[in-house]
């Protein structure tokens, strides 16, 4: 909560239709000032939709954004630019720009937002890189650093401006298991010794679990399911418990599998007959222990961009992958 006790960012009854499909079907969900809030969710289910339409990126069709207890809902581009100030980003992709340094590029924001002199940025740059111990990356390329370094390069750029709220966008993906506990790491770091409020999405529970004050479930475009860590190990809720525990049979995948017209499968029952006693300790369906759960891809076909053009004030503007827009004589860079 704020210091008013009301919370830092609240959505309310969200929806958004993207692509003919509706996506977010009514997602509610209230983050506390100086918490993370972990939200998962199967991949395609909606994590990065729903922080796009957060920061205005993506506008709902139907529900309320209410930022610091102010409705941004379907404010003018120019009035959320201002907005979005609150947010540092941690996008999926990294979305380092590949020409530039790694100084440089976490020094665009501040060549883009601010009329700071070259010698205050500079000194912010050199700040954000030792934070995220990157001194020694400053003049390397993207293409010359690892894959950990690059979200350490996309966070330290997200920092610049002071955000109040860090959102995270899977930010262990494609990471090995040593690297992810290193973000994860980080991700504490920023909330004890920077102070901000952080929302990460993720499918990777391990991430979740050493970050997370709260976990929330995105399902079928709502949120299902919001508590400590402890009781989302421990919930009764058995789409969660499938997803938590990563389990390959539960209600996911039935209802995959029905998506997928093949019927949902008989679970076997470990606890013996006891489901057809009808108890209302319904006994767990048998699971058996999978690193993930089989995950339904479709192709990405539609995407937002933002200009190629470090200088541009153009706002992000949507299109399909195969063909992106173009903006400033270039096509736009996906984000
Ligand atoms: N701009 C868009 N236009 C059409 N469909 C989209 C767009 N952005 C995302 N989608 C679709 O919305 C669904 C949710 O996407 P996303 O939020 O990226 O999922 P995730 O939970 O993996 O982050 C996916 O099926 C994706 O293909
Ligand atoms: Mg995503």
């Amino acid at each position: 909560m704020g210091t008013n006790g009301v919370p830092l960012i609240q959505l309310q009854d969200v929806h958004k239709k993207l692509g003919g499909r509706e996506i977010l079907r009514g997602v509610t969900l209230d983050v506390r000032d100086g918490e993370t809030l972990v939200v998962i969710g199967r991949s395609g289910t909606g994590k990065s939709v729903t922080l796009k339409t957060l920061i205005g990126l993506l506008h709902p069709d139907k529900g309320r954004i209410i930022i610091q207890g102010r409705d941004v809902t379907g404010l003018p581009e120019r009035e959320y630019a201002e907005v979005r100030r609150l947010f540092g980003v941690l996008f999926q992709s990294g979305a380092l720009i590949n020409w530039l340094s790694v100084a440089e590029n976490v020094a665009l924001p501040l060549r883009e937002h601010t009329t700071k002199s070259e010698e205050e940025i500079q000194a912010i740059v050199a700040d954000k890189l030792k934070l995220l111990e990157l001194t020694h990356a400053r003049d390397l390329m993207p293409s010359e650093i690892s894959g950990g370094m690059k979200k350490r390069a996309g966070l330290a750029r997200a920092l610049v401006l002071g955000p109040k709220v860090i959102l995270y966008d899977e930010p262990t993906s494609g990471l090995d298991p040593v690297m992810s506990s290193q973000i994860n790491e980080l991700v504490n770091r920023m909330k004890r010794e920077v102070g901000v409020t952080s929302i990460l999405v993720t499918h990777d529970m391990e991430s979740a679990y050493s970050v997370g004050d709260r976990i929330a479930m995105l399902y079928e475009g709502r949120i299902i399911f919001i508590g400590s860590p402890d009781e989302a190990k421990n919930t009764e809720d058995e789409v969660v418990h499938q997803f938590v525990r990563g389990l390959l049979e539960g209600p996911i995948t039935d209802a995959l599998r029905k998506e997928e017209g093949l019927g949902a499968q008989p679970r076997e029952s470990e606890d013996g007959p006891g489901d057809e006693f009808g108890s209302d300790e319904t006994p767990r369906p048998k699971t058996r222990r999978t690193d993930t759960i089989p995950i339904k891809r479709r192709p990405k076909l539609w995407a937002v961009f933002r200009c190629a053009n470090p200088g541009c004030q153009k706002p992000a503007r949507e299109g399909p992958v195969a063909t992106p827009p173009t903006c400033c004589e270039k096509p736009m860079v996906e984000i």
